[in-house]
């Protein structure tokens, strides 16, 4: 498929891109902002941008938008995520390409996103009959105490280039079974994408005669437009997907006017390998982790800690296993390691690399490839032994930089583990059960994701996701996430024909 093929199977071709309000699409009275593809710097497309009036036009049309979405019936609104779940499943293998193209992610992990907004929209469908309230013991006779979920108002999502469809699909479909519309703001490295879901969706809701228009709004654009977003009092909660330094400021802006933020920040994640551990499975499961995505997960291995009995055996395995991967042209069959997005992350890496050999750090591999590549940034990904306190390893580099460090007994794993300020994901390689547990225990692992013979990235949809720390302590996606999405009000009913007060007080 060509890039033009891409974008007017995904209904790019013929709307203008910058501001979409249901469905009403404008460049936005911002500037424009080229959108490049990694692969090989070519230019995409040139897409607008919002000003902060837009941005009000578009909270207030959502807010229009929840006053009527609000009082459809939850399984009925799970039934348009349904329907949109079934045109994501005929576009899979476009939007997947458009992935590609605009964030240089190979096919496989591109399609692997999308299947992911197909699994969460199964969920909010099935969650769509189950936002479930508690009914409580009345301490009173003839009383009834109860909890009702209700929606809670628009949601705005600030979503990262690395996902640039699934974190706002984890967000919006819990958010429209909740009865809640979404106002996008995505990274402005994938307004494309961003269009792409817009256009699917509205497909969705032009043909389902109970979503009001604008149940969907994207409002493409830099940090003003996030700035807008996180002030908006139209937006009771503001989801935010991306740096700490970004979540920092979202989340003191939305807290200065009381509303509710939900932060999925930065990770420094750490795998442990002890002596009884699998090194088979424990090295397929690094690779994965830590060059996946071209390091460029939130979940991306950064840190291993590693048993000083068995280091030099698994970091030669591993130095042999990084020779083997094939890096390029993430369109390509067999390659495994696509670009990272920018130049600017490619100067980061390096940037980090000279840090880490200035703190005492070996380095191996990390170089720019050149040579019969496109005109991308293209790395071989490094593997730097390093002491566990270097200041170089307690920061995030968005990059396939992996950190080894070397541990003695087990508590001082767990304790190297934690010492870091960012809490998204961590694990343990271990063969012995009582470590495993000990790893997913109170005194364990302090991560929002703590696995056992598993690596740190590739989570399934069924969990809450998010972390601790600097992490920001959201959760999206499975489990109970939903609640974010909705007010609870506590009801006190009372059946009966006398008013008894509560912990026995009388006042007569
Ligand atoms: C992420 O890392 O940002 C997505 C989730 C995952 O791969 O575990």
């Amino acid at each position: 498929m060509t890039h033009s093929q891409i974008l007017r199977r995904l209904g790019l071709a013929d709307q203008p891109l910058g501001v979409a309000i249901g469905s009403r699409y404008s460049v936005g009275d911002g500037p424009a902002i080229p959108t490049y593809s990694p692969i090989d710097g070519a230019v995409l497309a040139s897409v607008g941008s919002a000003r902060s009036t837009e941005v009000d036009s578009a909270t207030y049309a959502a807010r229009d938008a929840f006053h009527r979405w609000r009082m459809v019936p939850a399984p009925a609104r799970g039934e348009l995520v349904r329907r949109f779940s079934l045109v994501l499943r005929d576009h899979k293998e476009v939007l997947g390409a458009l992935v590609t193209l605009e964030v240089g992610k190979i096919r496989a992990e591109a399609e692997g996103e999308v299947q992911e907004m197909i699994d969460v929209c199964d969920f909010a469908v099935g969650l769509s009959r189950q936002l479930y309230g508690k009914t409580i013991q009345s301490e009173r006779p003839d009383h009834r105490l109860m909890e009702q979920w209700h929606p809670l108002g628009p949601v705005g999502v600030i979503s990262a280039f690395n996902f640039p469809v699934a974190v706002w699909a984890w967000n919006a479909a819990l958010a429209l079974v909740c009865g809640d519309p979404v106002v996008w703001k995505p990274s402005e490295k994938a307004p494309l994408c961003a269009f792409a879901c817009h256009c699917l969706l509205q497909s969705v809701v032009a043909s389902y005669d109970l979503a009001p228009d604008a149940l969907s709004c994207v409002v493409n654009g830099g940090r003003e437009v996030g700035q807008s977003l996180a002030a908006s009092h139209d937006l009771p909660l503001v989801s935010a997907t991306g740096s700490v330094a970004m979540g920092r400021s979202v989340g003191q802006v939305v807290a200065g006017r009381l509303g509710r933020s939900l932060l999925e920040l930065g990770g420094n994640n750490a795998l442990i390998v002890t002596p009884t551990a699998d090194l088979d499975l424990a090295l397929k499961a690094i690779t994965f982790a830590a060059v996946g995505t071209t390091g460029q997960r939130c979940t991306t291995l950064r840190r291993l800690i590693v048993h000083y009995s068995i280091k030099d055996a698994l970091v030669d395995r591993l130095k042999r296993s990084y020779d083997t991967i094939k890096i390029g042209d993430p369109q390509e069959e067999g390659v495994l390691i696509g670009p990272l997005i920018d130049e600017d992350a490619a100067v980061m890496m390096v940037h980090s690399l000279k840090e880490a050999r200035a703190q005492g750090g070996t380095v191996y591999g990390g170089e720019r490839l050149v040579e019969g590549m496109p005109s991308g940034a293209y790395v071989h990904p490094a593997i730097v032994e390093i002491r566990h306190d270097a200041p170089v390893v307690h920061k995030e580099t968005f990059a396939p930089i992996l950190y080894v460090m070397t541990y003695d007994d087990f508590e001082e794993a767990v304790a190297v583990q934690n010492e870091v300020p960012q809490g998204l994901s961590s694990a343990i390689f271990t063969g012995d059960v009582c470590e495993a547990e000990r790893f997913c225990s109170a005194s364990g692992s302090d991560c929002g994701i703590a696995n056992v013979n598993i690596g740190t990235s590739g989570a399934e949809i069924g969990g809450a996701f998010g972390g601790e720390k600097d992490t920001g302590g959201g959760r999206e996606s499975g489990s109970d996430s939903w609640k974010s999405y909705m007010r609870r009000a506590t009801n006190t009913i009372n059946y009966g024909h006398a008013l008894p007060l509560a912990q026995g007080i009388q006042f007569e």
